[in-house]
């Protein structure tokens, strides 16, 4: 079994560079379905979720060449939308996006139920509320969802979002682009990865305007073609070191960030009584005394992002003063509070709502990282706590952090990454 250990305590000081947008990738490996053509995507982060949906769309017939650590070239000529009711499409949530590609390239999809995180019930009504405004039908068969296009192919439509629903807007986005005629979605996401999927499909010939705020249009054209196209940053990868940062003490240059991005992240920190320095492309973090206590509400975008909570949940627990982190988009994250009593923080859930009551220091404890910025959150934890913390569960962090532990050593942590020999022949098969 895999495990991250940590001797905490020390102060991190130096420069990290940060990896493309995990949340910006998946979606945009699979829009390339929609192209059939070749598409070259710069900045991948390497990541098991990005090289899962790389196996993914392999294992249906596109031809995927690794060009160097970061660069993937992906050519979906061969494509063929196959019935993905396996194993690997259950293990990540993003492959609800093969519903939208393949309907909109081939009029049908029959893809099996997703994975992810467990924050409790994740439902798709509202993708499938917009691949009906454009005329299909949705169905669920032996455990698949089965989309198909009217009589005709698909056709524009107006699809108004009851959430907004990063996954929807999303899915309906790619089912659109080659849709006959004109498709609007109100109250769409406008996360920074909507925009860059639009940017990617614009690329390709797509005609998407409105990506970043909440209604964006969407002309269908005939066919789209290949191009070569660089990721954004991932904002949450920086706000996780931004974080760690503040936790440790110490004096952090987070590089390759889009600042704006981070805005929320940085006015929070600021609140606390870190110094944060923005430059063009990076943000610098540093932290004297004790920082003061905040409360947290984290909502869609442009809002306090909900993969920010527990890493700031870690935060808040040495903080000065009690704190209330109140989750505003899905239903239960809070399942890394139990993992951070153990490492002696003092944290009441009720409902929707964390009190966190800080406390000077936490103490290095076995614990599991039981979703992916939970797993972050234990992270930054046990890089400020006294004493050695083990973190099994690694997988789990490995899905959307791109050598973690390499980059956290980079900045002086006692950090290591521990594979069993059975790890290894895991990864060698
Ligand atoms: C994406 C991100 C995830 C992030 C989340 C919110 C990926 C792969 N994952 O997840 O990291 O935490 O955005 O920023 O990009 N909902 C419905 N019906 C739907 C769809 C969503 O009720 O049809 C609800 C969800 O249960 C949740 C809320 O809407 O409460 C937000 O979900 P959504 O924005 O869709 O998140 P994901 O796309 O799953």
């Amino acid at each position: 079994m895999k495990k991250i250990i940590i001797n905490g305590g020390r102060k991190l000081r130096g420069d990290i560079f940060v990896s493309g947008m995990k949340n910006a990738a998946l979606p945009i490996v699979f829009a390339s379905i929609l192209t059939a053509d070749e598409c070259t995507l710069e900045n991948l982060p390497n990541v098991t979720d990005v090289n899962l949906s790389l196996k993914i769309l392999e294992s249906m017939g596109a031809q995927v060449t690794r060009l160097n650590q970061t660069t993937v070239r992906v050519d979906t000529r061969h494509f063929l939308p196959v019935n993905t009711c396996g194993d690997m499409v259950s293990k990540l949530r993003a492959s609800t996006y093969l519903l939208g590609a393949e309907l909109g390239r081939f009029g049908e999809a029959l893809v099996g139920l997703s994975g992810g995180c467990d924050f409790g019930v994740r439902p798709i009504d509202q993708h499938i509320k917009g691949f009906e405004a454009l005329g299909a039908v949705a169905s669920v068969e032996n455990g698949c969802n089965h989309v198909v296009a009217g009589k005709g192919g698909l056709r524009g439509g107006s699809v108004y979002l009851d959430i907004a629903s990063v996954g929807a807007t999303i899915n309906v986005m790619l089912a659109a682009v080659l849709a006959r005629g004109r498709t609007t979605i109100d109250n769409a996401a406008r996360e920074p990865h909507i925009v860059d999927l639009a940017n990617f499909l614009n690329m390709c010939g797509a005609r998407i305007s409105g990506a970043g705020t909440s209604f964006i249009k969407i002309t269908g054209v005939e066919k789209l073609h290949g191009c070569t196209y660089t990721i954004i940053p991932d904002m949450i990868e920086a706000g996780t070191y931004m974080v760690a940062a503040a936790a440790t003490g110490g004096r952090v240059t987070v590089r390759g960030v889009i600042p704006k991005h981070l805005e929320t992240v940085t006015a929070k920190l600021i609140e606390m009584g870190a110094g944060v320095d923005e430059g063009d492309d990076c943000i610098t973090v540093s932290r004297t005394s004790r920082l003061n206590r905040a409360n947290i509400k984290t909502y869609f975008y442009p809002g306090f992002p909900t993969d920010m909570h527990p890493q700031f949940g870690a935060l808040l627990a040495t903080a000065d003063g009690t704190s209330v982190i109140t989750e505003g988009v899905f239903d239960n994250r809070f399942r890394y509070v139990d993992e951070l009593v153990k490492m002696n923080a003092e944290i009441k859930v009720v409902g929707r709502t964390a009190t966190v009551i800080g406390k000077p220091g936490l103490t290095g404890a076995p614990v599991k990282a039981v979703d992916l910025r939970a797993g972050a959150a234990l992270i930054i934890a046990g890089l400020a706590a006294e004493g050695v913390t083990e973190i099994t569960g690694v997988e789990t962090i490995e899905r959307g952090y791109d050598d973690i532990v390499g980059k956290l050593r980079g900045l002086g942590a006692d950090i290591t990454l521990r594979e069993t020999f059975a790890d290894n022949i895991e990864k060698a098969v």
